[in-house]
């Protein structure tokens, strides 16, 4: 126990994830509403007007209507502090949710009621069901029309692999959507559309008890509909179990309608009160409680230019123990070195606030002047444990990338080694040819895209990239044992390195990585990047 067990207790930090358009967006504003927002950290995107500005800062982002960078907000409701990091809602960035996750204790998982578990998103919602991060659904656009409420929670099961367990059921929906069950309490919540943008109204609670009120209310149809559903549901739904759910094993369901306002302020108190203080985390020397210790925190993203006006990098780093204060001194384990944390601060869109203290459970941006690597992590002097690293994905599509004007050599060099730093590319040489061409490798598709913008507009270079036929990446384990140069593998098989020197082999099918191991007795090969 510290002094600043109290403070670490009311935190509450989540991840919100969702496929774009399912309202992530509206539904964090409306939890916002219910508390006052105390910092913002390049939050909100929205298309509407005003909520444009908070979090669109990347141009790109604009233009495609998704959101590819992720932000953090805190706000303060009912004695709890809460953070929400926000993800990307493309599949292509699905390492960066899996990354903005290792900083959550848990996730809310959006999902549009007319639609399910959307195929392109599947990616992204695997990544959380990975993580083993209890996960807490909000099916949304209860207003409009919806799929069947067995078959949505059939998806997720089946999609996901996960057991859901309804809090509430929904009455109907679109134009004939009533309101919704409360199993706790055994009874209706009726649905008024109340204002855009203002906190819930006083909805009406009828027991399901008093038959004839119900029936009255919700009409006669949608009775009988109901009290039959509540009859399958009690009989055949999985029990609620507060373990499982922490376990990640079971996701409690609630349905609502973010843009009306119906079932947010029912979702935020379920949530709040199933969700954990925040977890300990797993380093080289145990496990580190967040009450019990000092000062520790580990990177998990780095950003640069987040504003043009300001063009340098910030490194978020979630605070696992302790308490943080902008005078102490802190060691920055793999830079071997004690340092005071230069600016932290709460980052913005167009602003930044800059932070005097902040607890366990708590992200914070510190200006990074090029010696932060993703997974660092920052203790007291005192101290030299490392929380457990964040695993890279291996990148499935590979590309040739060359700058247009070759006398920008050193920016594009720069640019490309400053992105692949953040973890949103990662680069390649050949191996042993004397060629100087860069390889990049990504996850999703997309990030070709915005590594071409962002050189563009951050670094002013133009570049061309030579899409490769490969899809298949492995490093070599035992690279010590083993004479690369003599190698012998398929004719389609590429051997390159990567900016450490570690030498690895890209292939086009996996038939080759097999082949490739039957001619040469002894390799190891991983898809994983251990070095
Ligand atoms: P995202 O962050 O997950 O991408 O979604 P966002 O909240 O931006 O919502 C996407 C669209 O869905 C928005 O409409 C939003 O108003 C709408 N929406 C969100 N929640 C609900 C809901 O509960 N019911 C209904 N009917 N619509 C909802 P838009 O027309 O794209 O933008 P806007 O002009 O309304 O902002």
């Amino acid at each position: 126990m510290n002094d600043y067990t109290e403070e670490i207790n009311r935190r509450r930090t989540f991840a919100i994830i969702s496929h774009p358009d399912a309202g992530k967006t509206t539904l964090t504003e409306k939890f916002l509403l219910y508390g006052g927002a105390i910092n913002l950290a390049g939050s909100v995107k929205g298309k509407a007007t005003a909520r444009h500005a908070v979090s669109d800062w990347m141009e790109i982002e604009k233009e495609r209507g998704i959101s590819v960078t992720s932000s953090v907000l805190q706000f303060e409701y009912g004695g709890y502090c809460i953070n929400i990091l926000d993800t990307p809602g493309h599949q292509d960035f699905s390492e960066d949710t899996y990354r903005t996750l290792m900083a959550a204790d848990s996730a809310v998982m959006v999902i549009d009621a007319s639609k399910g578990v959307e195929a392109q998103t599947r990616k992204l919602f695997k990544v959380c069901v990975m993580r083993k991060i209890p996960i807490f659904t909000f099916i949304n656009k209860m207003d409009r029309d919806a799929r069947d409420t067995f078959d949505l929670l059939d998806d997720i099961e089946k999609e996901l692999g996960i057991a859901t367990c309804p809090v509430n059921w929904p009455i109907g929906s679109g134009k004939e959507f009533k309101g919704v069950y409360d199993r706790e309490k055994k009874c209706v919540i009726s649905y008024a559309d109340t204002e855009k943008g203002t906190k819930e109204g006083t909805a009406t609670e009828i027991s399901v008890a008093q038959e004839d009120m119900l029936r009255a209310q919700i009409g006669d149809g949608a009775a009988d509909k109901l009290l039959e559903e509540i009859d399958l549901l009690d009989g055949a739904g999985a029990d609620f179990n507060l373990e499982a759910v922490r376990a990640g094993d079971l996701t409690p369901v609630c349905f609502g309608s973010a843009l009306t306002n119906f079932g947010v302020e029912i979702f935020l108190k379920h949530f709040l009160q199933m969700t954990t203080t925040p977890l300990a985390r797993k380093a080289d020397v145990g496990m580190i409680e967040p009450t019990e210790n000092a000062f520790s925190a580990f990177v998990f993203k780095i950003q640069a230019n987040m504003n043009k006006a300001h063009r340098d990098r910030v490194a978020f780093m979630r605070i696992c123990s302790g308490r943080f204060d902008a005078q102490m001194e802190v060691r920055h384990v793999q830079g071997g070195k004690v340092m005071r944390l230069s600016q932290p601060q709460q980052i913005m869109a167009d602003d930044r606030k800059i932070l005097s203290e902040a607890y366990a459970g708590d992200i914070i941006g510190v200006f990074d002047p090029g010696i932060f690597s993703i997974g660092d992590t920052l203790c007291s002097p005192k101290e030299k444990f490392r929380y457990e690293g964040i695993p890279t994905f291996a990148p499935e599509h590979f590309a040739r990338v060359r700058q247009i004007d070759t006398m920008k050599r050193k920016q594009f060099v720069k640019g490309i080694q400053q992105i692949a730093q953040e973890g949103a590319i990662q680069i390649f040489q050949e191996f042993n040819t004397g060629l100087e061409e860069i390889i990049v490798g990504v996850v999703g598709v997309l990030q070709f895209d915005v590594l071409k913008y962002r050189l563009e507009n951050e670094y002013n270079v133009e570049i061309r990239l030579d899409s490769l036929p490969y899809e298949h990446i492995r490093w070599i384990e035992n690279k010590d044992e083993v004479d690369i140069e003599k190698l012998t593998g398929t004719s389609d098989m590429k051997k390159v390195k990567d900016m450490k020197g570690n030498p690895l082999l890209l292939f086009v099918n996996p038939w080759s990585v097999g082949m490739t191991l039957d001619r040469n007795k002894g390799l190891v090969l991983t898809e994983f990047n251990k070095n």
